[in-house]
């Protein structure tokens, strides 16, 4: 680097000023109801990421995100395949809680999102999965029939994408339990082979 170029921040730094940019954020209403953003969590050079919808009560009081029942559900599953939350990173469409667990607004998720974005920009993960309907669709920019669409490969930004079902929907009926461990199964298949490959 010559002296003039200009001052790169490292990754990491990059990280932990947007984690402040969000911690302090206003640029949607669910700033004035929640107590905690939940930025995300997990390793930085994860090669798999997970996109919830939007933080529940225990996320809202803790500042984590799937720290409540359907993430306990989601770690559960995620070790029975050989994965643990340290290795791969858990964010969400919208990083606070909308009131009542609503879902989240058009004008919220448009706001929200460039954070998601520079996440996976940052992070650079091999493999993106959508927890649910709604993820999915922020993410795809389109309505998705998760009955039709869960389980399968498909690409989102260049890298290797899957839709699962969300375990919130798993908890509610045992048919989408089952569902939701053959999504999580074809998942971790996939990630141990890439993870193999790497080396
Ligand atoms: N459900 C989500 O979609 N995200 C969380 O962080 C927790 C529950
Ligand atoms: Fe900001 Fe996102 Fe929270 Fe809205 S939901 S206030 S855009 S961090």
């Amino acid at each position: 680097m010559t002296a003039d170029s200009p001052v790169q921040e490292a990754p990491q730094n990059r990280f932990e000023i947007m984690r402040e940019h969000v911690r302090v954020c206003q640029r949607c209403p669910l700033s004035c109801t929640r107590t905690n953003a939940v930025f995300g969590a997990g390793n930085l050079n994860a090669r798999l990421l997970f996109v919830g919808e939007a933080p529940g009560a225990q996320e809202d009081l803790v500042g984590l995100p799937f720290v409540g029942r359907s993430g306990q559900l989601l770690t559960k599953v995620l070790e029975a395949r050989g994965i643990s939350r340290e290795e791969i990173f858990i964010s969400n469409i919208v990083k606070c809680r909308p009131p009542e667990n609503r879902d989240p607004k058009p004008a919220e998720v448009q706001a929200c999102t460039p954070y998601l974005f520079s996440q996976i920009d940052m992070i650079n993960p091999s493999i993106v999965c959508a927890l649910g309907r709604h993820a999915a669709a922020a993410l795809l920019e389109r309505k998705v029939l998760i009955t039709q669409e869960h389980g399968k490969w498909m690409n989102y930004r260049g890298r290797t994408f899957m839709i699962a079902l969300h375990p919130s929907a798993a908890l509610r009926m045992p048919k989408f339990k089952e569902l939701f461990e053959y999504d999580i199964a074809i998942l971790a298949s996939k990630y141990h082979e890439m993870q193999s490959q790497a080396g």
